[in-house]
């Protein structure tokens, strides 16, 4: 039924959901800003600009542009300096079997990811080779929730939106699959209402059964 699975990178393939957390709690901390994982949740999917525009609008504030450039560039610093100690055996360990289980029913596998740093997780885990495609932030001009990125994704694996899955842990990925006319599943997202045909999974081992 699906000819291709779009994977999410940070907090689906792997944890660096943590990583960005902990990386804008620290530039927070630093500028007196408040930030929490409720905060932090509305980040998921969103690029580092507009992340940067959410903490300041939660805070009631706004910097001029010199030092939002400062501001994003020291929170990558410090994000980069948590992906440097990344290793292949931070996968969890159902994740390696899924994909290969997938790719051996004949499915594409893409990356479809808001992050200008995809690239450089991918590697650090050694799977870089495993997709067939990666979409990333620095191919798009619009982040999820717009759908671009999964459009992106779906023509380099030269496959039909409608044939897609997309497996997503953020609201606005979520969005951004429906606007792509894209199958979704919630990758650990509480079990409300995400809209029409959204079906849920808390680990890989799910994921394959969904789409077996
Ligand atoms: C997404 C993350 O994958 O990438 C967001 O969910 C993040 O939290 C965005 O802001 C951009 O990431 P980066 O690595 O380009 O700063
Ligand atoms: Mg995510």
């Amino acid at each position: 039924m699906y000819t291709a699975c779009i994977f999410d990178l940070d907090g689906v393939i792997c944890h660096t959901d943590e990583f960005h957390f902990l990386a804008w709690k620290r530039l927070c901390d630093t500028l007196g800003l408040r930030f929490d994982r409720s905060v932090n949740n509305l980040l998921r999917g969103v690029s580092r600009r507009e992340s940067l525009e959410i903490i300041l609008r939660h805070n009631n504030t706004s910097l001029d542009e010199k030092d939002i450039h400062g501001a994003m560039e020291k929170k990558n610093e410090w994000y980069r300096e948590y992906l440097e100690r990344m290793v292949p055996s931070d996968l969890e360990d159902d994740v390696l079997p899924l994909l290969s289980d997938l790719k051996g029913r004949g499915m594409k596998l893409a990356i479809g990811s808001s992050s200008r740093n995809a690239r450089l997780i991918l590697g650090r885990l050694g799977i870089m080779d495993v997709f067939d495609a990666v979409a990333d932030g620095t191919m798009i001009s619009h982040s999820k929730p717009h759908p671009q990125v999964f459009l992106v994704a779906a023509s380099l694996l030269d496959a039909e939106p409608s044939r897609c899955v997309v497996v997503e842990d953020a609201h606005a990925g979520i969005q951004a699959a429906q606007s792509a006319g894209m199958a979704c599943i919630a990758y650990r997202l509480p079990n409300d209402d995400l809209g029409k045909g959204v079906l849920h999974a808390s680990n890989f081992t799910e994921i394959g059964k969904l789409l077996k």
